[in-house]
């Protein structure tokens, strides 16, 4: 095997290009055939699911006759029509598909009518008449602390002896803070199409991160086999988490009635059915208690953080794991002890958001620190420097994983100078002086981002790759396109193992047929894993090329190389379409699958004591704000991101993750707020009532900027970095500013600390208000 280096990623060759995306035309000319767009066979029929109206109760009664009897109605599907197990759980058996006893949020699923057309479903629906007694219900965090309701026992992670360093401290701060969830609104909603073979099996086309997950949980509905179920997949249209494991639930419903009635079944949902139905980023409490020095570096800290699960585990396990993981962000924690509940609530069951729990505890040592530095009257950035992981020394996390590959203080460096960060905040200081109404504010966080599933077992990929005789190129992996451009990378690395241009290449629909025991297209990893395995694949063929054209030729076999879209020998020059024809005529095999695991990676998920990530991404963000201290609403005038994305494999990609990234953590920390009335019914239940960032809160100056010679240290696929989810917590640079500015608003010092540890997020205007003290005696705050 080669070695990774600069030498394989050649010069000429595609990768490390800003490359377009491969769908990209094919987006923004309406034509990419998602789920939705694929043709119905004859006699197909759609399915709409009844829904809970009640937040928790015991099922008594579902009396769906009249349903039956609606025009249209094929058939009706509730618990007891489910062949095999009637559970879509990811980790935990305790998702049912039906609900048939405890009813546990509203929007649960009760039953499915099946017609021949989506109006004559979702008319029917409203036939039904269900009778739940009803029960007293927990819909918020501190409610379900207080009752001590837990879907999973609760995790302890701890270093050193916080409560000793506490009381050695000579300065200490204790408070909470409260984060809100967030909607995945990707444009796609939820969609399954079943569709009964000849010999009974099913193929499922289903808008899923994870493929497989779906196969067996469908496999486990029908009590069949895996091999009876294929799914497949060209694209998604956005998942952002949401997608992983709870699109297995619409997949079932759907194989249930194509298997029972043998007839094609769709099932696509609305956008309210979607977002009552599916999880959301957890929303977290935390509580506080930091001792730290005289020069702001924090010598304990005591954490408790509880998240909304909602009803069920789903992954919420490993959701707060990495919350716990990532509540060191970049800073070198001692004394350290972090108790996380994982808590059970009568809603909807949330589940992977970008950042998969990451965020949430960034963002509570990033307060934290805020109010260390206002505490201590100085810039919160010297606060975040001074308590940065060392080279060398101070570098071991609080879950004893060694940060090797530390880049931070002089990412953050040089991106204060370029940003010119210390001269702007001084002018915002002067200018919030001579302004009474609108306020500014600055800030710059950093980010460290774990790169990996925290469950090992997840780190596997598999490709399989085909060169046709006339030398072009099929190419399957285990990945999802979601519009990150996954396929085009992998696509990329294909390309340059072969010498040839990317028009070569091609990339089919990932199917459970072709490449099986894939995990989710997840954690950031997909081009980490599918480019190593769609590698592996790839030089295997050419290395079989190799032997045999060696061979016929003579030569040497490191003489047999593959460059722009030849194949030398020597001194011979054959198109790769020459050299494949030959090869094929020779019988040799031009056809691969190819396997990667990601190394390294380990950890004990008892005590969370290892190495659970192969690296770290990097980034930080600088932002400016304004605040009308009037209405509370705010802009984002100005942002200079600086990003690690490692060697690149295609910058133009990169930097859309970068932007799109940062612009979702800045609707999840200012603007997208989830609202549940007391009996447990999302009201922000649609774009009407819940506002997800427009093209107008792009700022009018972004500087957003790739790390350059950023080679990761480790062995990744030409040595690029993972950039999918890092860039979301760019945003915290945001939120930060916003605290800034309201601190600024109320007068600097005490009251003005204050002020500002009352900003919770989402920092909507209402919070800017409550913030400011504004909506005391109104009644609203
Ligand atoms: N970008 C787009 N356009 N659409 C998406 O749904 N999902 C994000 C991120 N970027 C997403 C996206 C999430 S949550 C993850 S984990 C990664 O993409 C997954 O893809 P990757 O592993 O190939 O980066
Ligand atoms: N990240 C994202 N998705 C996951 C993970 C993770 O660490 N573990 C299981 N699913
Ligand atoms: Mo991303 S939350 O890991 O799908």
């Amino acid at each position: 095997m080669m070695s990774t280096s600069r030498v394989e990623n050649p010069a000429g060759g595609v990768s490390g290009k800003a490359i377009r995306h491969e769908s990209a035309p094919l987006h923004v000319t309406g034509r990419a055939h998602y789920a939705d767009d694929i043709p119905l066979p004859a006699g197909a029929l759609h399915v709409a699911i009844g829904q809970s109206e009640v937040a928790h109760g015991r099922l008594r009664e579902l009396d769906l006759s009249l349903v039956r009897a609606a025009p249209g109605v094929v058939a009706v599907l509730t618990a007891a029509d489910v062949p095999g197990e009637n559970n879509y759980g990811a980790v935990l058996k305790d998702d049912p598909i039906f609900a048939f006893d405890a009813v546990q949020h509203v929007g649960q699923p009760l039953f499915a009518v099946v017609a021949t057309s989506m109006d004559a479903a979702r008319r029917a629906l409203r036939l039904a008449r269900v009778d739940i007694d009803v029960l007293p219900a927990i819909l918020d965090i501190r409610e379900a602390l207080a009752r001590e309701s837990f879907v999973l026992p609760t995790v302890r992670l701890e270093r050193g002896d916080a409560e000793v360093a506490l009381g050695a401290a000579p300065f200490c701060l204790e408070g909470s803070f409260s984060l809100g969830g967030q909607e995945h609104f990707y444009l796609e909603a939820n969609v399954a199409v079943a569709l009964p073979q000849d010999d009974g099996s099913l193929v499922i086309h289903s808008s899923t991160q994870n493929p497989t997950e779906v196969q067996h949980v469908v496999a486990h509905a029908l009590g069949v086999p895996a091999h009876e179920v294929g799914i497949q997949c060209r694209r998604l249209g956005g998942a952002f988490g949401g997608k992983e494991s709870q699109p297995a639930l619409f997949a079932a419903i759907a194989a249930i009635a194509a298997r029972r009635l043998g007839r094609a079944v769709k099932l696509r949902l609305d956008r309210d059915a979607d977002m009552t139905m599916t999880g959301k980023r957890h929303d977290f409490e935390a509580d506080y208690r930091v001792g730290f020095d005289a020069g702001g570096r924090i010598l304990a800290l005591d954490v408790m953080l509880a998240s909304r699960c909602g009803y069920s585990a789903d992954l919420s396990g490993p959701v707060n794991d990495r919350a716990m993981f990532h509540l060191d962000n970049c800073y070198f924690l001692d004394n350290v002890r972090i108790v996380s509940h994982r808590c059970k609530t009568h809603t909807v069951s949330n589940t992977a958001f970008r950042g998969f729990g990451g965020p949430q505890g960034m963002m509570v040592i990033e307060v934290v620190i805020d109010a260390i530095a206002r505490r201590l009257g100085c810039d919160p950035l010297a606060v975040r420097q001074r308590n940065f992981y060392g080279i060398g020394t101070r570098d071991v996390t609080h879950y004893q994983m060694r940060v090797e590959d530390n880049i931070i203080a002089d990412l953050v460096s040089r991106l204060a100078l370029s940003s010119d960060y210390q001269a702007r905040r001084a002018a915002i200081a002067r200018s919030n002086a001579a302004s009474s109404l609108v306020k500014r504010g600055i800030a710059l966080t950093p980010v460290k981002f774990g790169i990996s599933f925290t469950a090992t077992h997840f780190n596997q990929a598999g490709a399989l790759v085909h060169v046709y005789a006339d030398g072009s190129v099929l190419l399957n992996h285990g990945g999802l396109e979601m519009g990150q451009g996954l396929h085009t990378k992998v696509a990329q690395v294909v390309a340059d193992e072969f010498g040839l241009p990317l028009s070569a290449i091609r990339i089919s629909a990932t199917d459970t047929a072709k490449v099986p025991n894939t995990a989710a297209t997840a954690a950031s990893s997909g081009t980490d894993l599918n480019g190593k395995a769609a590698q592996a694949a790839a030089r295997i063929i050419r290395g079989r090329m190799q032997d045999f054209l060696a061979g016929k030729y003579a030569a040497d076999r490191a003489a047999v190389r593959f460059t722009q879209g030849e194949v030398h020998i020597g001194e011979t020059h054959l198109p790769f379409a020459e050299a494949a024809r030959q090869s094929w005529f020779a019988r040799v095999s031009l056809s691969s699958t190819g396997f990667y695991a990601t190394p390294k990676i380990h950890y004990d998920p008892k005590s969370m004591i290892g190495r659970p990530f192969y690296y770290f991404a990097y980034g930080a963000a600088v932002s400016e704000v304004a605040i009308d201290t009037l209405t509370g609403e705010h802009r984002l005038l100005r942002v200079d991101i600086l990003h690690d994305a490692g060697r690149s494999l295609n910058p133009a990609i990169d930097i859309g993750q970068v932007e799109g990234g940062f612009l979702q953590g800045v609707g999840w920390l200012t603007c997208e707020e989830l609202w549940w009335d007391r009996e447990g019914r999302l009201k922000t239940h649609a774009p009407s009532t819940y506002k997800i960032p427009a093209v107008s809160d792009w700022p009018e100056v972004a500087h957003v900027k790739l790390l350059e010679r950023a080679d990761n240290r480790e062995d990744t696929i030409f040595r690029a970095k993972a950039v999918g989810e890092p860039p979301l917590m760019l945003a915290m640079s945001v939120f930060h500013a916003l605290r800034e500015a309201v601190s600024a608003a109320v007068g600097d010092g005490e009251a003005g600390a204050r002020a500002a540890a009352r900003l919770m997020a989402p920092a909507t205007p209402e919070a800017v208000l409550r913030a400011l003290g504004a909506l005391d005696g109104a009644g609203l705050s």
